[in-house]
């Protein structure tokens, strides 16, 4: 198993990755535009396939999450743990102080991962998602401090 930088020409393959994590996946193109967009950057594991990536952007001192998934078969062995983990080192190499993400209030495995990764609650955004027919849920911000960059 390997955890590498990945790149916008590999954006289907995230793209899978992604469909097969979230309910309302993000396209190939959607994808590769965030990559190349100012202060984008992402990380993979695989094997002799892609099990699970981060997407994030660092930019002006402070860096985000934009998504983390890992495909059904694959978890609970620590891969999000372990991008988590490489992405928070990145964005301190890239000057980022601090590390920022939303999640659903609801979604359990993620709030678990985050708060085991070090963490905490910033803030709440109402109807920050849009569920269709089942409502708007609320979302959690939240913040890993990543020290002064050297
Ligand atoms: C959330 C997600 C990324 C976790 O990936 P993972 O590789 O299974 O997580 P890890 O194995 O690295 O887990 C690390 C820690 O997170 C917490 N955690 C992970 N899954 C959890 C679950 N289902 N319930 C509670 N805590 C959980 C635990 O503390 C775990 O440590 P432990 O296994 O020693 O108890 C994965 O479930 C996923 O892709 N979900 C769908 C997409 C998603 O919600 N992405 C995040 C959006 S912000």
């Amino acid at each position: 198993m390997k955890l590498r930088g990945a790149w916008s020409h590999e954006a289907d393959a995230l793209a899978q990755v992604h469909a097969a994590a979230f309910d309302h996946a993000w396209s190939a193109p959607e994808i590769a535009q965030l990559l190349d967009g100012p202060g984008g950057f992402a990380l993979l594991v695989e094997t002799d396939q892609p099990l699970a990536f981060i997407l994030c952007r660092a930019i002006a001192g402070e860096a985000e999450i934009l998504t983390l998934a890992v495909t059904p078969a694959a978890r609970r062995r620590g891969l999000a743990r372990a991008l988590v983990d490489a992405a928070a080192g990145a964005a301190r190499m890239a000057g980022a102080e601090a590390l920022f993400l939303e999640v659903a209030h609801d979604n359990v495995p993620a709030l678990g991962l985050y708060e085991a990764t070090g963490f905490s609650r910033a803030g709440l955004r109402r109807g920050y998602y849009d569920r269709g027919a089942a409502g708007a849920a609320d979302a959690v911000v939240m913040r890993l401090d990543l020290g002064r960059a050297a």
